[in-house]
Order: structure tokens, then C-alpha cells, then sequence
């Protein structure tokens, strides 16, 4: 040994611990772990390939292990690696020789390929109720607003009235469609990767379908080499998180805006604002604009992982070990703030008084007037050249087209008559198309969502 060896081969030891541990973060893993562990111990039981006293001494010993690790009395040990070794050698110390029976036939592969598999599916069923909470937030504002008239926009430009209840309805669709995608990602991925072992299954005459059934999972998986090295679970409740704040951050933009002086259209409550520590009249949208932040490394976690997974071979790399502590953060992020925008979308106010105001700005009724001179037989181009003329009109009297007089409007083209209708309140309702903005239309959405609601409980 070299005279410096001694020192050398300890630090370098000591950070290779540092270096290749998950212990770390994959202690929060230890639930599943433990519960894989008993389903994979009296299976091995009940094919005769150890005892069952050894099993449930096995049993007994975890669920020690479990309460320790609840009770804050379990000594973590970095250089134990991971949550399984750090679990298994606790349960060797526990339980003495017939801890040492309990990896037959099991490789760390399969057991964290289970482990967070397990741990991910139930994540996704999580972000689906919450989802739902979120949509019953929707509904609820949308029942009070079917009427309520605010200025829908197409390039951040007033285009043409639709109610609130309209609006909140568009975004009970979208994060409908983010429901749906964690309720698959669960069904597809609900497979057993227990019994897979290091990569080409095992000599011993275990039984899959035994824990697949102990651990509440539709099949075990086809293919063990497949297995081991797969993620995509991971993969995909990175991405439904990435789409799901991408939805989130876009409603929460136009939060942003909404509560300015200039729009004014809602006011969000104490609860769920922040001030300035300067400026004492200040009161800051947080919430929302950290949701938009923190959408960021949403998508941030999902390229992470689709990298680090891009140029792996079969079966499983240690380079796998880099996809928890991204999905751990999206979950974590992913949840609170789905949580957070209910909160502050249920104590927001509508000021529905600004948002009329708003509605009378910009002439938003020109393509009513448009369409009614069509139905008089007028051609389109034709119509087109009679509604700018009446906008002029009114920009020079300045006033809403929707504010001119029947008499004002006949001047314009005799071929007005008195049931012209112009106002934002008329041109709001009878958008009756199905999917549209009358009111009667946002209720049939409403139906609708109120429905998906009880079916899906
Ligand atoms: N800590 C490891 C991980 O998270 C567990 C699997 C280790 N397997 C192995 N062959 N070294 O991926």
C-alpha cells in the first residue's frame, strides 16, 4: 500500500457513498417496499420454496421495520445504498438468518422497478381526484356566470362576447382531458414487474399471478427484460404533469392579467395573495404566477428523464437511478398547486360590473350586424362594407356600435329594419350552436360536467 493508500482509498470510499446512494430520496419509497417485500415473501411461502413460519417471521419483521421507519426511530445509513438494502439488512439484524431467505428469487431491478411503480400509479390516481375537485370549482363558477358577459379575445384582442360561465366551462374541458390522461397512464402501466429478477426471470418455481393478486395489479408483466429496464410510467406522469401546468399556467396568466388595475375583472382574496414589503398598497398575484414559474421545471423533469432514458441498452443501467428525484418534484409541485388554484379560484371575486365595461369596448357586436345583413340577402362583402361604416359611426360619436340607435343604424342602409338587435346581452345568446356561448348551451356544459363528475366518483 502507498503511504498516502490508507487515507486515500477511505475518502475516496467514502464519496464513492455519497456518489452512488439514493438512499437519500428513495426513502420514500420504503412503504411500497414493504409491502412488495411481504407479497414476494408468502408467495415464496406458498410455493414451498421457504416455510410459512419463515415467511410470516419475514412479515413480522417488516412491519417493524415500517413502524420505525413511521415513528422517526430508523437509523438511516447512507453507505446501506438504497431503500432495499437499508430495509433488508435492518430486517437481517431483526429477524437474524431468515432475513437472508427473503431475496430469493428477487433482484433490486425488479423490486424498484415495482417499488416506484407502485409508488407512480398511485400518484396518478391522486392528481385524477384532485383534477376533479378543480373541475367542481369550474361548474360551481360557471352556475353563477352563464350570463355574465366578459369580452372573449383572440390575440389578446376583444373579439366578440361570451359569458365568464363560458369561459371557466373551456377550462373544465381542458383539464378534463388531463383527468383522462392519469386514469390511462394507471390502467396501462398497472402491471406486476415482481418476479423479474435481474433481468431473465428465475429457476425458482415462483408464481407471479400470486403477488400480481396480493398487490392489486391486473397482470404480471410479458416480458422480464422489458421490465426491468422500463420507465415509461415515469415518463408519462412527468409528462400528464407537464400538460396538466401548461393548462394550469395559462389559466393562471390570465389571472395575472385579470386582477390588473386595467382589467380589473377579478380580485383575488387576502387568503391567497401576497404584498409588497415596499410598497404597502400592493397586493401580488403569488399564486398564480408561481404556478406559471413552476410549470418550468414540469417540463424541466420531463426532458431530464426522456434524456437520461434516450441511449440506455437492455436491460437495466444504473443511469435509471436518476429518474426519481424529478418525478418526486413534479408530483410534490404538480399536486400543491392544483390544490392551491382551487383555493384561489374559489375565494376569487368576479367583478362582473369591469367586465361589462370591457365588453363595451371594441365593437364586439360588428360581426352580428355582419351576419344579420346576410340574412337580408345582402352578400357577405357587401355586409362587410355597411358593419365598417356603422363602426365609424360610431367611433366618431364615440360610443359601442352596440350603443348606436335603430334610427342611427337605418341611415347607415335602409335595408335595417327594427328587429336588428345589437346589443352584447343579444349577440351573447344567440351564439346557439352546440358547444357555444348562450346560455343555454354553457347549462347543457354544465350537464355535462356535473355528470362526468358523478360517474367518475
Ligand atoms: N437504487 C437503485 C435504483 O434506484 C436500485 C436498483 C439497483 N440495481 C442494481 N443492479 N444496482 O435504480
Amino acid at each position: 500500500m502507498k503511504l498516502w493508500g490508507g487515507r486515500f482509498s477511505k475518502q475516496a470510499a467514502k464519496l464513492l457513498d455519497e456518489f452512488n446512494a439514493s438512499l437519500p430520496f428513495d426513502k420514500e419509497l420504503y412503504l411500497e417496499d414493504i409491502e412488495g417485500s411481504i407479497a414476494h415473501s408468502q408467495m415464496l411461502a406458498s410455493q414451498g420454496i421457504i416455510t410459512q413460519d419463515e415467511a410470516d417471521k419475514i412479515k413480522k419483521g417488516l412491519l417493524e421495520i415500517k413502524k420505525e421507519i413511521e415513528e422517526g426511530k430508523f437509523k438511516w445509513d447512507i453507505s446501506d445504498e438504497d431503500i432495499h438494502m437499508a430495509i433488508e439488512k435492518r430486517l437481517i439484524e431483526l429477524i437474524g438468518d431468515t432475513g437472508k431467505k427473503l431475496h430469493t428469487a428477487r433482484s433490486r431491478n425488479d423490486q424498484v422497478a415495482l417499488d416506484f411503480r407502485k409508488w407512480v400509479l398511485k400518484r396518478n390516481l391522486e392528481f385524477a381526484k384532485k383534477i376533479k375537485e378543480l373541475i367542481k370549482v369550474f361548474v360551481e363558477i360557471a352556475k353563477e356566470h352563464t350570463s355574465t358577459l366578459l369580452p372573449g379575445m383572440t390575440h389578446l384582442q376583444h373579439a366578440q362576447p361570451i359569458s365568464f360561465g363560458y369561459h371557466m366551462m373551456a377550462y373544465a374541458s381542458m383539464f378534463k382531458r388531463d383527468y383522462e390522461r392519469f386514469i390511462e397512464s394507471y390502467n396501462r402501466n398497472n402491471i406486476n414487474p415482481l418476479g423479474c429478477a435481474a433481468l431473465a426471470g428465475t429457476p425458482h418455481k415462483i408464481d407471479r399471478f400470486k403477488t400480481t393478486e396480493a398487490l392489486g395489479f391486473k397482470a404480471p408483466s410479458i416480458n422480464c427484460l422489458d421490465t426491468v429496464s422500463d420507465r415509461d410510467f415515469a415518463l408519462e406522469i412527468l409528462f400528464n404533469i407537464s400538460m396538466l401546468m401548461m393548462h394550469a399556467s395559462r389559466l393562471s396568466e390570465e389571472m395575472i392579467i385579470w386582477s390588473t388595475s386595467e382589467f380589473g375583472f377579478i380580485t383575488l382574496s387576502d387568503e391567497y395573495s401576497t404584498g409588497s414589503s415596499i410598497m404597502p398598497q400592493k397586493k401580488n398575484p403569488d399564486v398564480p404566477e408561481l404556478i406559471r414559474g413552476k410549470t418550468g421545471r414540469a417540463y424541466g423533469n420531463l426532458m431530464a428523464l426522456l434524456t437520461v432514458m434516450k441511449g440506455l441498452p437492455l436491460a437495466y443501467n444504473k443511469d435509471t437511478q436518476e429518474d426519481k428525484e424529478g418525478v418526486f418534484d413534479s408530483v410534490k409541485n404538480g399536486l400543491i398547486s392544483i390544490e392551491i388554484l382551487k383555493e384561489t379560484l374559489k375565494t376569487m371575486s368576479v367583478n362582473k360590473e369591469n367586465m361589462l365595461k370591457a365588453t363595451k369596448k371594441g365593437h364586439l357586436t360588428a360581426t352580428d350586424l355582419a351576419d344579420y345583413l346576410v340574412n337580408k340577402g345582402i352578400p357577405f362583402r357587401e355586409a362587410h362594407h355597411i358593419t365598417g361604416r356603422a363602426v365609424a359611426l360610431a367611433e366618431s360619436k364615440g360610443v359601442d356600435l352596440s350603443e348606436l340607435s335603430i334610427e342611427e343604424l337605418k341611415k347607415i342602409d335602409e335595408r335595417i329594419g327594427d328587429d336588428l338587435d345589437l346589443s352584447l346581452e343579444n349577440s351573447m345568446k344567440s351564439r346557439k350552436s352546440y358547444g357555444a356561448t348562450a346560455p343555454e348551451r354553457v347549462k347543457e356544459q354544465i350537464e355535462y360536467f356535473e355528470k362526468f363528475l358523478k360517474e367518475s366518483e
